[in-house]
């Protein structure tokens, strides 16, 4: 076994053990944190009209029911490491009469190669350590040809305090995913957003795969 690989292990058994507590108050809180989930979609929207979308890291589903809404038609998978964060995704969705494929997996080699319109990493990325160039490399075989990748996350932060608390929760802040991005994918938007005047930045990143 690799180094990396075993880094990558113990990365995705700490998020489990993570998420079995926070996934029950993972709706209630992370409204207030994890900012432009609502306006990464609506870009997203500007440069594909899915058929097939796939969401890594999808959590208790927020962004597979926003998808559903506005693209009925599309078939929605989501994947994610967390039995926990699943289950709730799977009754939100439910609850509304949407469905998706769901996988419970960490997300290191492409699905089905070739095959998603819009692949979407909603604050997931910064969580994946390491490994998380090879979830975009994935990304973008997964992608169709004129496929859309989407994604949001945490950038980075000026106060060392809070790089530190976000570390305690998993969360990577180095501005480390900008230029690897701009690198590997044509970029359709990128832009940087404060949160709280400044305690922190996230950022809007849609890139085309060729
Ligand atoms: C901050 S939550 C974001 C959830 C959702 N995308 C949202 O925007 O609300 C991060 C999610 O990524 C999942 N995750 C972390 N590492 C992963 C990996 N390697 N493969 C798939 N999912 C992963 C976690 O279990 C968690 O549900």
């Amino acid at each position: 076994m690799t180094q990396g690989n075993e880094n990558g292990r113990a990365n995705v058994e700490s998020l489990q053990s993570y998420y079995r507590f926070h996934s029950a108050i993972y709706d209630i809180t992370r409204w207030a944190f994890l900012f432009g989930r609502g306006a990464i979609l609506a870009e997203a929207a500007k440069f594909a009209t899915p058929r097939k979308i796939l969401e890594i890291g999808c959590g208790t589903g927020k962004n597979l029911l926003s998808l559903h809404r506005m693209f009925p038609d599309a078939d929605l998978t989501g994947v994610d490491i967390s039995s926990h964060m699943l289950q709730l995704a799977e009754r939100k969705l439910l609850r509304t009469g949407a469905s998706a494929r769901m996988h419970e997996k960490a997300y290191s080699g492409p699905m089905a190669e070739g095959s998603f319109d819009l692949v979407l990493f909603s604050y997931c990325l910064s969580m994946i350590n390491p490994g998380w160039e090879d979830a975009l490399l994935a990304a973008k075989k997964d992608l169709s040809p004129d496929g859309v990748l989407a994604v949001v996350d945490f950038d980075g932060t000026n106060h060392a305090f809070f790089a530190k608390w976000m570390a305690v929760n998993h969360v990577r802040m180095e501005r480390h995913m900008a230029d690897f991005l701009r690198d590997h994918f044509r970029t359709r938007l990128f832009g940087r957003k404060k949160a709280y005047g400044g305690l922190w930045d996230y950022f809007l990143f849609v890139g085309a795969k060729g």
